[in-house]
């Protein structure tokens, strides 16, 4: 079954060289979005404050990254498509939520790049915290702000799983354009942990990381006090729960872990952790461990990021495009 999940990776997540048109891509992290648009045959430069991150874009990428703290006054070539996953901590349901007090906060910086390149189409990525009531009033600033650049603006919230990635992980996207978009539509085929990682799930490499007895009482402590009635190993009938920074790279309670045919159980893998994000097997990941689990933690899955621009493609292939007065501004 791991076949099959992994020739659809093989076949669609191709990054074609010399695509058009191009794409910028703010706060890039690894490159999860700019592998489904280059898939697309789009051509991408990235932006990212982190060399690793640089470094695994340009690795397995045809688009440059450049190494850069985006500010209000960054300055960026001219583009049809504008990309981005500004930082979300400020939002994540799990995180402080300081909002836009937080300085973390990537929107001003990606809000002022809209103003200054006037894309045809932008789109960004944030976590699903952006739009619980304790953020809405600043989600509802950030789309008045585009707005008024003259786009029309809309956003679903998206569970990954619906697109063949593996994992149960929820997204808001949100898309600035001046036509008819049509977002990626859901599938019920669901993609299991199990047929992701194949036989991968009982291997056990030399450089395993197993749960030591003290670890076990800790994560079995913190099921009980979070009333958690099935253990939160990796199960592998279904798609994994979601993939974060904390719970790959950190040893915490809710760390990701397999337990094995023996009934030991290890942390996740750097390469079983990018194949539940959609990763193929030949993207390698620069840094170590722990940068690379936070590049596959914060990516939008590639294989969703091709579908999401299958429909940028065809956006921009329409000619259903309205002037600003038609929009009504
Ligand atoms: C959520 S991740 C982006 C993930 C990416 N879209 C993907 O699919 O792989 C956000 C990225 O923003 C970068 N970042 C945060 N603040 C930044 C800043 N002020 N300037 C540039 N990059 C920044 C972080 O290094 C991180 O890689």
């Amino acid at each position: 079954m791991a076949l099959n999940y992994i020739s659809l990776l093989n076949t669609k997540l191709r990054p074609i060289p010399s695509g058009r048109p191009l794409v910028l891509d703010l706060f890039a992290g690894g490159g999860g979005l700019a592998l489904g648009f280059e898939a697309q045959g789009f051509s991408t430069l990235g932006f990212d404050n982190d060399p690793d991150c640089c470094a695994t874009y340009e690795k397995n990428l045809h688009g440059r990254c450049i190494h850069i703290e985006l500010t209000r006054t960054s300055d960026y070539p001219r583009a049809d498509v504008v990309i981005g996953g500004p930082p979300c901590q400020p939002f994540s349901v799990r995180g402080k939520r300081q909002g836009t007090s937080d300085e973390r906060n990537g929107f001003p910086a990606f809000i002022r790049a809209i103003e200054q390149v006037q894309p045809k189409i932008f789109i960004f990525e944030n976590v699903r915290g952006m739009i619980h009531n304790r953020n809405r009033g600043y989600l509802d600033e950030i789309v008045s702000a585009l707005r008024s650049l003259n786009y029309l603006i809309e956003f679903q919230l998206l569970n990954f799983s619906h697109f063949s990635v593996p994992q149960r992980r929820e997204r808001v996207i949100a898309v600035g354009h001046r036509g008819k978009f049509n977002f990626p539509r859901p599938s019920d085929r669901i993609v299991t942990a199990g047929e992701a990682l194949g036989t991968m799930a009982s291997s056990t490499p030399p450089d395993s990381k197993y749960l030591t007895p003290s670890m076990d009482e800790y994560v079995a402590k913190y099921e009980k006090l979070s009333q958690c009635i099935r253990p939160r190993d990796l199960h592998l009938d279904q798609p994994a729960r979601t993939l974060t920074c904390r719970n790959l790279a950190g040893a915490t309670a809710d760390m990701m872990r397999i337990r094995l045919p023996d009934g030991r159980r290890r942390r996740l893998l750097v390469r079983e952790a990018a194949r539940l994000q959609s990763f193929p097997d030949t993207f390698e990941f620069a840094g170590k461990e722990e940068s690379q689990f936070n590049q596959i933690g914060n990516a939008v899955p590639p294989l969703f990021a091709y579908y999401l621009a299958g429909c940028v493609r065809e956006y921009l292939e329409s000619n259903f495009h309205m002037t600003a007065t038609e929009i009504g501004f």
